[in-house]
This record gives C-alpha cells, sequence and structure tokens, in this order.
C-alpha cells in the first residue's frame, strides 16, 4: 500500500507545469473510436485513468501508443464490443464508451462504471438519453448490453448538466443520423475540449460552452491531432496547497481561464494570484481567510475542489461555510482533517468549518481521488509529519505530486 510523508511548515517556492486534463483526455480516447483511422492526443497526463483507458481501447482491436505524453491511436480495428470488467469498474470514464461503441458498432456490452466513491452516481441520464436516439438498452447483473440499427439525432434534454452524459450524447450524436440539439447541457471546460477536437476530426457541433449543443451527424472523420487541455483541478489542487502551506509559486499551462470562481475565491481568502496567459503567478503571506463556498456545475466553484476548501477553510482563520450540491457523499475527507485537529460539523450539504489557524501532522487515509490530494495539502500547512495511506487513490490523477511538490520545495515522499 502506497503512503506519501509530508513534513509540514515548509514555505514553497518554485515553478511547475501543470499536467494534460485527466478529465478532457478520458473522453477524448473514448473518441477516438469513433474514426476508423488514426487520432492524435498531444499533452496527455501519465496518469493511472488514462493506462485503464487505452487498457480497453486495445482489448476492443485498437492500436495504443503513449510515447511521452503524445497518444497515438489506431482504430482501423474494432473488433470486440465488450469493455473489460477490471477496467470498466476501475474508473468512471468507461461509461463514455457506450455512446461510442453503440454509435460505431451499433453494439456494446458495458459494465456499470467504476470511480471515486463521492455518491450513488447513477446512470439514468446516459441511458434515457441514448433511448430516445433509438438505442435498446438492457441491464443485466450489473452489464448494459445496448445495441442500435442505427442512432437518430433528435431533441433532448438534461434535468441536470451532468458532465458524463454530455459527453456520452455527443459521442452518440456524432455518429448519428440526422441533428440531436442537447438542452441542458454541460459547460464544463473538458466538454468544451471534446467538441474542438471531434469539430477538428471534421464533426460537427456548435454551441459547447453555451448549455445548448447541437450536433449535426454522420460526417465523415479523418485523422486528426489535438492538444490536451491543462488540468485546471491539478492547478487547484497546487494552488490550495500554495495556501496551505504558504510561499510562492509559478503554475505554467493552468487554464486559469477555467478556474475563474477558483481563483476569485483565493483572492477573498488571501492569496495574491496573476495570470499571465496560461500561467498563473501566486504568493501567500499568513493563513488562509475564512470563506463561503457552494460548488456547482460550471462556472460555479468546482466539486473536485471541495476537499481542498475544507483544508484551507481548517487551517484558516474565523469561520467557514461550504455547500456540496453534486455529490451527496463528498465530505469523507472531513472525518480524516478532525484527525489533524480541524473543527468541521456536517449537517446534511453543508460542512462548517472553525478555522485553527494551523493542522497538526497525523496518519490520514485516501478515500477518494481528490481527498486524497486534500489530505497531502493538509500535510504542508500542519505541525511535524503527515502520514497519508491508501494513495492509489490520488495516482489515478495525478501524474505525480510529489514530484511536482518537491519541484514547489515541499518535503515529501513516497514510500510503497
Ligand atoms: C465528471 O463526473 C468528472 N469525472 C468528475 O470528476 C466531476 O466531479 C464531475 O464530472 C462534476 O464536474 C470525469 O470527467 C471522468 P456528473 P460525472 O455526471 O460525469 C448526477 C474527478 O475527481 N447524475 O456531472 O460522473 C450524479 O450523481 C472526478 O476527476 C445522475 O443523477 O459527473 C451527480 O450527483 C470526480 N444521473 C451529478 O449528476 C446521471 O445519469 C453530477 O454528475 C448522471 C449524473
Amino acid at each position: 500500500m502506497s503512503v506519501i510523508l509530508v513534513q509540514g511548515y515548509h514555505p514553497l517556492k518554485g515553478e511547475i507545469e501543470i499536467q494534460g486534463s485527466k478529465n478532457a483526455a478520458l473522453p477524448m480516447m473514448a473518441a477516438a473510436i469513433l474514426h476508423k483511422g488514426t487520432t492524435v492526443l498531444k499533452h496527455v497526463p501519465r496518469i493511472q485513468d488514462v493506462l485503464c483507458m487505452m487498457g480497453i481501447l486495445e482489448s476492443m482491436g485498437c492500436a495504443c501508443v503513449l510515447e511521452g505524453h503524445t497518444l497515438t491511436v489506431d482504430a482501423k480495428t474494432v473488433r470486440d464490443i465488450q469493455i473489460p470488467e477490471e477496467n470498466g469498474k476501475a474508473m468512471r470514464s468507461s461509461i463514455m464508451l457506450l455512446g461510442a461503441l453503440l454509435g460505431r458498432c451499433g453494439e456494446a456490452y458495458v459494465h456499470y462504471p467504476g470511480g471515486c466513491s463521492i455518491g450513488s452516481r447513477p446512470i439514468d441520464m446516459h441511458i434515457r438519453a441514448l433511448r430516445q436516439m433509438g438505442a435498446r438498452i438492457r441491464e443485466e447483473d450489473g452489464i448494459l448490453h445496448g445495441t442500435a440499427v442505427k442512432l437518430k439525432g433528435v431533441p433532448l434534454s438534461l434535468p441536470y448538466p451532468s458532465v458524463g452524459a454530455t459527453e456520452n450524447i455527443i459521442l452518440a450524436a456524432v455518429a448519428a443520423e440526422g441533428t440531436t440539439t442537447l438542452k441542458g447541457a454541460a459547460m464544463e471546460p473538458e466538454v468544451e475540449a471534446l467538441c474542438r477536437m471531434l469539430n477538428a476530426m471534421g464533426a460537427n457541433i456548435s454551441g459547447a460552452g453555451t448549455g445548448i449543443i447541437e450536433i449535426r451527424g454522420g460526417s465523415l472523420l479523418h485523422d486528426g491531432e489535438y492538444t490536451v487541455p491543462g488540468d485546471r483541478i491539478v492547478a487547484g489542487t497546487y494552488l490550495s496547497a500554495v495556501m496551505a502551506g504558504g510561499g510562492s509559486a509559478v503554475l505554467k499551462k493552468s487554464s486559469p481561464d477555467h478556474l475563474g470562481r477558483v481563483i476569485e475565491t483565493a483572492g477573498a481568502m488571501g492569496a495574491r494570484i496573476k495570470v499571465d496567459g496560461g500561467d498563473m503567478k501566486i504568493l501567500m503571506e499568513g493563513r488562509p481567510g475564512a470563506a463561503c463556498v457552494v460548488t456547482g456545475p460550471y462556472p460555479g466553484f468546482p466539486t473536485d475542489l471541495q476537499s481542498m476548501m475544507l483544508v484551507l477553510m481548517s487551517m484558516g482563520q474565523g469561520q467557514s461555510r461550504l455547500k456540496e450540491t453534486v455529490f451527496e457523499g463528498r465530505f469523507a475527507t472531513a472525518k480524516e482533517l478532525r484527525k489533524m485537529g480541524a473543527e468541521i460539523i456536517i449537517e446534511g450539504k453543508e460542512a462548517l468549518v472553525n478555522g485553527k489557524g494551523r493542522l497538526k501532522g497525523a496518519c490520514v487515509e485516501a478515500h477518494d481521488l481528490r481527498g486524497g490530494a486534500a489530505l497531502v495539502t493538509a500535510g504542508l500547512g500542519a505541525e511535524g509529519e503527515t502520514r497519508v495511506t491508501c494513495c492509489h487513490h490520488i495516482f489515478r490523477g495525478y501524474e505525480d505530486i510529489c514530484r511536482d511538490l518537491k519541484n514547489l520545495g515541499a518535503d515529501i515522499r513516497r514510500e510503497g
């Protein structure tokens, strides 16, 4: 079992480049099977989930080569439509293959997806939309068997701007006959990146980022090359790390344009942030001030940075409030932070935090990807040593959190 050890009270200083976005790269990899040819993705993060998705594509008959951060997917041949159970259950993004395979092959066997245990995470919106597009989807023993003679473009609307459902619909609609108009679509930057990539391959998609997306299906796709944007959640994690440990940092390729609400909140808590093109320059002196944060769909405060916010509120001054509106089970990290001296009261969707000024190092457990990363940042602002166990969660989404934070001057190492 991997453990990360962090020594607190080491102000950070340095410059790092932010990895490519996990949540953009994964749907883009699924999109590659819509084209019977070669797709090249650059700035792909070398993370567990990308390797897992490569395994899925290879099991279907595609050839995947990851050289450095450039991934080449040759999808000329897709001969198997069954997603391997282990890979399918290892992450949420495997559900993207349902729309992509129905579009490419007219059939798919996909297990209920896995991913972080941050709530029930149903897939009803995915299934309802694909059925409206003409797919027959049967659920048997945790396996979804989908068939579609030919998907049809139809008017659709989502009751909630689900990121995954929006992406699944886009993948299916690109291959469908006719036009799909999706209302209530997610506006996350990762959805926009997927649409830009598909348009670069010859698809005809408009409205990404506006909430109403129109996909004119049936275009013939061609070989394409696309660069994955910087991971805004990783950038937000390291912004939180500087705020927790104090000091300064330059985060290059950090997609600051997609971190508006986060930068606004961090500024109100005392961080001095200068955006310079795609880079963020951060200076943090003293302890974070109190804040009141509500998470929500983009452009709201991202739920993926909610645990980091709990950390900063816990080591800050004054009373803060945090409301989680996206995932009902995303407060698991609070229990671990209490072991470090945090005072967090959870009432339903709300957390009330009394800032303690400093935390104390402890042995804590990562329960999910972003919660684990938050515990590492908590260790930077805690007295003594913090041991974070079950770090395999963190390696799913962070290329090398120890390397990155060490390059910013942190006293951090990995065991096992
Ligand atoms: C994506 O998950 C991200 N994952 C998540 O990041 C992110 O937290 C989330 O979007 C919200 O921004 C990837 O992109 C791989 P949703 P997704 O569908 O698509 C409910 C990380 O740490 N819902 O927008 O699963 C759902 O239960 C991960 O990188 C339904 O009810 O999120 C949740 O309450 C964690 N029915 C809400 O919608 C459905 O059919 C938002 O889920 C689908 C979703």
